[in-house]
């Protein structure tokens, strides 16, 4: 049997290209009409996807003026998802540097209750520099510092989520005993960052700890993927880099011995989908026509901390020399590795890498036929590049409804995605095991 991909649907904004809002393909809903996730997070469930997932961003990007990339609250929102869906799997991000681990075990323990099991963790250190102003007004965390902590930080909500045994609640009414108390035991971790005694105040998540999903693909990033990822989101503009990408992940995943099938990768795919390839072109022009060169360029400056880009002329074929050295970056660290390895490859002009970068800030965009579509996704996975994809719709709900109407069943006739879901938890739908109570 050939092996079949895992797809989920990233939601964001109306849509993953810069100009998706004001596209007439785009929903007329306002953003923080609940109603919109709801529509979205039912129609990949219709179409068997293993989750939908919610990014966060901690601050308001100073380019409002000119698109909205703002969003509900994702955990709150995924209360709400729970009660509208009953099998897709649901993932929202959360900081590790910016919310306190009791709270944010609480909160997902709490998720995956309402769900049923259906609750993951896009466990994310923040790079965007102005978090860091909006939280106590320490300033941003260094890269190095963020991760640091991180490691701790997964100690401490890994042990609130084991502080309850499976069987720690008897409920015995008739008996007059709740829990057995020594099925319920206390974390007291008393570490570099972090003080926290637990136990947790609710018992185990039926899916024993919420699924661990991971963002961060620079060096540190994969060493803390290796080591607690059971589903990794990564950025890769060439197939390329997602195969040297996927190939040391699953490496070091090995070398701290863990079954390299239980860590998921999932590139980000960013498909415009048409009839024919050349309408599939113009739709993608279309957008491009949209957006605002200046724009991009803000964002551009955002990824690599605040760096200014002001001089640089639009239609000057760049050189790695016009940017800052990515290792040193303390914001976005893999992204921008991603763009000026991008640049050495093909030497675009600012206005050709703002472009590329509109359609889905890095991650891999393409347009063509649903054939070509499903095509490319297959080679991916029989190539070592991914183990399913992150689907990232240039506009939303239009190039969302396009993918599941024609490249959904044709992945199906291939034998590359399923036609029920065989489970009803996340774990199930990724094929990752129930975590034993440390
Ligand atoms: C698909 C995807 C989604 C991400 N979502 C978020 C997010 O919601 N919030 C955030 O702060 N970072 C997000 N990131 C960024 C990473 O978590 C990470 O902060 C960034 O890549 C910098 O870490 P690194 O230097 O290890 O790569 C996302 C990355 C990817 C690939």
């Amino acid at each position: 049997m050939k092996r079949q991909m895992h797809i989920n649907l990233f939601i964001q904004s109306r849509g993953h290209h810069e100009a998706s809002w004001r596209h007439p393909g785009a929903s007329k809903l306002p953003l923080t009409d609940i109603q919109y996730s709801v529509d979205l997070a039912q129609r990949a469930e219709k179409s068997l996807f293993d989750s939908i997932f919610l990014a966060d961003v901690l601050g308001l990007w100073n380019d409002v003026e000119k698109t909205p990339f703002n969003w509900l609250e994702p955990i709150t929102t995924l209360a709400a998802l729970s009660m509208a869906t009953s099998r897709i799997g649901l993932i929202a991000t959360a900081s590790t540097t910016y919310t306190e681990a009791y709270n944010l075990a609480r909160q997902f323990a709490s998720l995956d209750h309402i769900s049923r099991g259906r609750i993951g963790w896009n466990i994310v250190t923040t790079w965007s520099p102005q978090a860091g102003s909006n939280f106590g007004g320490i300033g941003q965390v260094s890269h190095a510092d963020r991760y640091e902590r991180a490691e701790e930080y997964m100690s401490v909500v890994n042990g609130l989520w084991d502080s309850w045994a499976d069987d720690a609640v008897i409920d015995d009414r008739a008996g007059g005993r709740y829990a057995d108390r020594s099925r319920v035991r206390p974390i007291n971790h008393d570490g570099v960052h972090y003080k926290v005694a637990g136990p947790l105040n609710m018992p185990r998540p039926p899916q024993g700890r919420p699924v661990l999903v991971q963002a961060g693909s620079s060096d540190t990033g994969r060493s803390f993927a290796a080591r607690h990822a059971e589903a990794v989101f990564t950025a890769h503009l060439e197939k390329t880099t997602a195969k040297a990408f996927y190939s040391d992940l699953k490496r070091l995943a090995g070398e701290y011995g863990r079954d390299a099938d239980h860590v998921v990768i999932l590139p980000g795919f960013s498909p415009v989908i048409g009839s024919t390839e050349a309408e599939a072109k113009r739709y993608a022009e279309e957008l491009n026509e949209l957006t605002d060169p200046e724009i991009g360029r803000q964002r551009l400056s955002l990824r690599f901390g605040g760096h200014d880009f002001s001089h640089l002329p639009l239609d000057r074929p760049l050189t790695v020399a016009d940017f800052p050295d990515p290792s040193e970056n303390e914001a976005a660290r893999s992204r921008t590795e991603v763009f000026v390895g991008f640049v050495r490859e093909h030497h675009p002009t600012l206005r050709q890498l703002l472009a590329k970068l509109a359609g889905a800030r890095g991650h891999f965009t393409f347009e063509g036929t649903p054939e070509q579509v499903a095509d490319l996704m297959e080679d991916w996975l029989d190539d070592g590049a991914a183990d399913g994809f992150n689907l990232m719709p240039p506009v939303l709900p239009q190039m969302l409804d396009a993918f599941t109407s024609e490249v959904i069943p044709l992945l199906q006739k291939r034998g590359r995605f399923r036609t029920k879901y065989k489970g009803d938890t996340l774990r199930s739908h990724l094929g990752l095991a129930r975590p034993e109570r440390a």
